[in-house]
């Protein structure tokens, strides 16, 4: 593929991802001034993934806002396909997510897709799926989230609230529609080709459990997006509000290619990586420096294509001026690539021992999270 050409789907991510084409591409908003003003003055502060555009594109962000404002509270959702362990990008949406429930004081409908993985992936059984819903489900609980407010459900598991919602989706999404969006063709197996209805139902869940209309809004990473495209086409014909998006950005792989792919272990840290394996991937991980320290002293490195930097700018370097102050340091010559890849390391490995604890932690509270209505 040309250097200057990208493919997002769902399911794949190829090619150097131009973020601005891609909202023109989708026609979602940018997120912009106004919305961070507005995102303030409702919860005092902008947390670090708005400020930097981590979360940087949305649908109808400002109308949940209007629902806010007027009283209304709005109930969250997202989701996880299980198709392995969780690496550390798959946590940014959930951190992001978290911020919001306490900002807001919303519910979580969190969905577990064990269906999608196995339907989309060759190699993965059933009960490999379901393992891994519960695997990651301890990643989730470990960020802290509130179990009061907070539902996680595996779709063959909660299949009987579902399945009906999901019928009433899948009666007004035509094959050609949803060939259309997703790309699909005639080797596609026809679950896949249901699958989206089944990612759109939990949109309507906290509607159909209340009966009452709910604004609901997902976090998401911006490859979801043609399939609430798709839930938000039927909402006003199943009479419910449309699902509000805010999306974000991909979170780098290590070795520099395009999203962090799960299948090969050298583009990502696991959250149940030793500090070890996190040393060592970081070590070689791609950097934005020069062949020699000379050229480097000379010429500067190039942050915006380094993965270290990457990791700093979306999870792992708080402080604004700190994150800044690295990128100067970089361009003008005055950082060796060792130097940021040890400070990384040591922040990577303090994390992981500290989200380790809690996922044992979480083992004992997993009941506390899960909703069922149906089990073999
Ligand atoms: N399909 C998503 C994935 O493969 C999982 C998912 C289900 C999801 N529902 C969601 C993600 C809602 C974001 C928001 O990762």
């Amino acid at each position: 593929m040309p250097s200057d050409e990208f493919l997002v789907t769902p399911w794949e991510v190829e090619g150097n991802v131009d973020y601005n084409k891609l909202t023109a591409l989708f026609g979602t908003q940018p997120i912009d001034d106004a919305i961070l003003a507005r995102f303030k003055r409702l919860t005092g502060s902008i947390p670090p993934m708005l400020r930097r555009q981590v979360f940087f594109s949305h649908r109808d962000f400002n109308w949940i806002l209007d629902r806010y404002e007027a009283g209304e509270k709005f109930v969250l959702y997202t989701g996880r396909g299980p198709s392995g362990h969780t690496h550390l990008g798959h946590l940014m949406p959930w951190i992001f997510t978290k911020y919001l429930q306490d900002a807001f004081d919303a519910d979580l409908y969190f969905q577990m897709t064990d269906d999608e993985k196995f339907l989309q992936k060759d190699e993965l059984s059933a009960s490999a799926t379901r393992g891994f819903s519960y695997d990651n489900a301890l990643d989730l609980i470990a960020l802290g989230f509130d179990p009061e407010k907070t539902r996680i459900f595996l779709d063959t598991e909660y299949a009987r609230t579902l399945y009906p919602i999901a019928l009433e989706v899948a009666k007004r999404v035509t094959f050609s529609a949803a060939r259309a969006v997703f790309g699909f063709d005639s080797s596609t197996n026809i679950g896949m080709v249901f699958f989206t209805s089944m990612q759109s139902a939990p949109a309507f869940l906290p509607a159909i459990l209340s009966g009452r209309n709910v604004p609901v809004l997902i976090p998401c990473a911006i490859d979801q997006d043609p399939h609430f495209r798709i839930t938000r086409d039927v909402a006003p014909k199943m009479g419910y509000y449309k699902p509000a998006l805010i999306h974000s950005r991909f979170f780098p792989s290590l070795l520099g290619l395009d999203k962090m792919s799960a299948s090969i272990p050298e583009t990502s840290i696991f959250t149940t990586d030793s500090p070890e394996q996190a040393r060592t991937k970081i070590a070689n991980a791609f950097t934005g420096g020069r062949t020699t320290v000379q050229e480097q002293r000379d010429l500067g490195g190039v942050p915006d294509i380094c993965a270290v930097y990457q990791y700093s700018f979306y999870l792992f370097e708080q402080d604004d001026k700190r994150a800044v102050e690295l990128r100067e340091e970089c361009l003008r010559g005055a950082r060796a690539c060792g130097e940021c890849k040890n400070e990384l390391a040591d922040k990577v490995v303090q994390f992981l021992k500290h989200h380790q604890a809690a996922r044992e932690q979480a083992q004992d509270r997993i009941e506390d999270f899960i909703i069922r209505d149906c089990q073999e």
